[in-house]
């Protein structure tokens, strides 16, 4: 049984090619790996939503997922949607609605509206609460981020 597998993906638009071990967690793969530290670790038992990915479009845990289970697939973290000088209409949407305080949730957040979005374009309110209630926020009151996202779905 081997210990260790070859992959390859594409990481925020790049190939990649890497060695990992069996064990290895998508979000160590990330974050120790490859120093995207956008990727939050919080619960580490998929209750929180701050680890976050998409994984070919998906919203996905990375602290439950094995990182040899990316191999082949195309993974987006915070850092390949958009940076500062090229915000992501979602990013956009939350900082100009004051869509987050201490930022801990809101890659996540944000990535997992990313998906929403893309999948059904004017999500009434109800499906936004729905579609992000496996993202916990600690500050927000979750308020202004379902008015972020439905700013996004007005457009
Ligand atoms: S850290 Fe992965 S869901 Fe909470
Ligand atoms: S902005 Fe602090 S946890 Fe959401």
């Amino acid at each position: 049984m081997p210990t260790s597998h070859k992959i390859s993906l594409n990481l925020n638009g790049n190939p990649v090619e890497a060695t990992v071990a069996s064990h290895t967690l998508l979000i160590d793969f990330l974050r120790d790996g490859h120093a995207l530290h956008g990727v939050k670790r919080s619960c580490e038992m998929q209750v929180c939503g701050a680890c976050t990915v998409l994984v070919d479009g998906r919203p996905v845990s990375s602290c439950t997922m094995l990182a040899v289970d990316a191999d082949a697939a195309a993974v987006v973290t915070i850092e390949g949607l958009g940076g500062p000088d090229d915000l992501d209409p979602v990013q956009a949407a939350f900082l100009e609605h004051g869509a987050l305080q201490c930022g801990f949730c809101t890659p996540g957040m944000i990535l997992a509206a990313k998906a929403l979005l893309a999948s059904d374009p004017r999500p009434k309110r109800a499906e936004i609460e729905h579609h992000l209630n496996g993202n916990i926020c600690r500050c927000t009151g979750y308020q202004k981020i379902i008015e972020a996202v439905e700013s996004l779905a007005r457009t």
